[in-house]
């Protein structure tokens, strides 16, 4: 199937739906004994250890997470510390805690599982400190790894239809998938995840270049094979998601696009056996661009969303007051994120809190298929437990004037756990927030891979929830749920939309100690 033939995405959507039925009559065992390495490592290369200390930036987080870096004609090339930076605050390792198995390390970013399936890439030309090359970073030592000596910016120049953003970065981020690392505990479903949790690893990685000075975007239009080949992947294993340009040079001359010849580099197998998902490697193949001008159509005019007037009340949202600003710093807030494992349901969170985490995690993503537009593809649905200054009840998110519609008035802990795939976190939180999509037109106008971005862009989203919740000591976790009974709870307001991503907010239960058992690991 190629990338127009858009039942493909569907027939992915479809088989891959979570119900009350589906995980009663499908259970899944984990395999401990099988369960995949969480790093991948080339055991006969050697590494480029990064700068451990590397100066914070000092900036805000919540200004991080929402201003752009304004547009500017001087160079900012990014050197081996802004790297290290960047690297380690997206998918670094932050804390670590023992379990009967071995030890989990936790990351920079929330991954579903905590099987951290998303790997970055760097492909540079000269940096200070660096010398071109394409490299893989491993978290696990802090270390790169050189896979090929030289300037091969011109090759993602090229892969891209010379994308603007890429053709003038000193440097590019490339985020790939390994598929068995998350599909040994959610099998097809995974291929979701990829976008998840890029997305919320994305997150981390836009705020923190903004505050190093460097401007950044996700870039998804680029020819699949040609990205893959230059990191030399195993593609039923491994596969290229999108690449992150970091900073911007005017110098004009780009490399010519050099020869990729297979490198055959050893790395550790992830596990004694993996299985493979057919769904999710042909929902993979099914939104691959093969040419380049698959890849230049991708960019500019985004689906126009025809917006309904509202029917219901509307709560204008309101900002923190300035000596409620949180200070902490992106790096600070980074370090303290880690999902909620148990909300108090006797607490509340004011409008204002909720306010700064919509309007921040929705000031516009920079995205090549967002532009020029600044649209976004994903629609907010709430359901409110306990927010002063707010009703109980669901709420529709009005993006433009950032205004909270009542759909409907009442109390919905019991559905909240329902919907939530029957867990206790979505009930006692203070604010679940649904991520919808009307995904007909977004396929229409992307293909298949507009499935990619939706999901992509909600897991970013979602990502700088996390951080703006966290920044004012709050509580999020992200969540999975039972698809078609979200959007029944939700319609006839949402009918025709398809149920993406959610994410709980509130306050942590004290007697939690989900940080405290852990030890906080800082650069190692
Ligand atoms: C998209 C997404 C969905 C998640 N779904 C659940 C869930 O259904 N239940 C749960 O307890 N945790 C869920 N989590 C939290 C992860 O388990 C958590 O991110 C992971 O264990 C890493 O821990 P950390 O976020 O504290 O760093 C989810 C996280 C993400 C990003």
């Amino acid at each position: 199937m190629n990338n127009r033939e858009i039942q493909a995405a569907w027939n992915y959507h479809d088989g891959t739906k979570h119900s009350y039925w589906s995980i009663r009559t499908e259970p899944h065992f984990l395999d401990w004994a099988n369960r995949p390495l969480p790093f991948k490592i080339y055991p006969k290369i050697e590494p480029l250890p990064l700068p451990r200390d590397v100066p914070q930036t000092g900036v805000a987080a919540l200004s991080a997470i929402s201003d752009a870096v304004p547009p500017s004609q001087a160079d900012s090339v990014p050197g081996l510390q802004d790297l290290a930076r960047i690297l380690y605050f997206s998918a670094g390792i932050t804390k670590q805690r023992a379990y009967p198995g071995g030890e989990i390390y936790f990351r920079a970013a929330a991954c579903t599982g905590a099987l951290y399936e998303i790997e970055l890439y760097v492909v540079a030309g000269d940096l200070p400190g660096l010398e071109a090359g394409v490299y893989h970073f491993n978290p696990a030592d802090v270390s790169l790894r050189l896979l090929r000596k030289d300037d091969f910016r011109g090759n993602l120049a090229q892969a891209t239809a010379m994308e603007p953003a890429v053709t003038q970065s000193p440097a590019t981020i490339i985020c790939t998938g390994t598929y068995w690392r998350n599909a040994w505990k959610y099998q097809a479903r995974t291929y979701r995840h990829l976008g998840w949790d890029n997305g919320t690893l994305l997150a981390n990685l836009l705020a923190v270049a903004a505050a190093s000075g460097l401007p950044s975007e996700i870039v998804l239009g680029f020819v699949d094979a040609e990205v893959n080949r230059l990191l030399d992947l195993d593609t039923r294993r491994e596969v290229s998601l999108c690449l992150v340009p970091i900073g911007r040079t005017s110098e004009s001359s780009l490399p010519a696009p050099r020869e990729v010849p297979a490198l055959h580099l050893e790395t550790i197998p992830l596990s004694q056996r993996e299985v493979e998902y057919r769904a999710m490697l042909e929902m993979h193949d099914a939104s691959s661009l093969e040419s380049v001008e698959e890849a230049s159509q991708w960019r500019g005019n985004p689906p126009v969303f025809p917006s309904s007037a509202p029917a219901g009340e509307e709560v204008q949202l309101e900002r923190l007051r300035e000596e409620e600003q949180p200070k902490a710093t992106i790096e600070q807030v980074i370090l303290r994120r880690g999902s909620t494992r148990a909300f108090d349901q006797t607490a509340s969170i004011t409008l204002a809190q909720l306010s700064t985490i919509l309007d921040c995690a929705t000031r516009g993503l920079p995205a090549d298929f967002l532009e020029p537009t600044g649209v976004q593809l994903n629609d907010l649905y709430l359901i409110v437990h306990s927010v002063q200054g707010l009703k109980p009840g669901v709420y529709f998110f009005q993006r433009e004037p950032n205004t909270l519609e009542l759909l409907k008035e009442g109390k919905f802990r019991a559905e909240a756990h329902h919907l939530g795939l029957e867990q206790e976190l979505p009930a006692d939180a203070c604010v679940d927030i649904f991520f919808l999509a009307d995904l007909q037109p977004i396929l229409e106008r992307y293909g298949n891979r507009g499935y990619r971005a939706v999901q992509l862009e909600a897991g970013a989203i979602g990502g700088r929830m996390y951080l703006a919740a966290y920044a004012q000591h709050l509580g999020a976790t992200g969540l999975t749920f039972f698809d078609d009974d979200v959007i029944n709870f939700f319609s006839p307001h949402a009918k025709a939309r398809s149920a993406i991503f959610l994410l709980a907010i509130g306050k942590p239960l004290k007697r939690q100690n989900h940080s405290g058992t852990s030890r906080e690991v800082r650069n190692q």
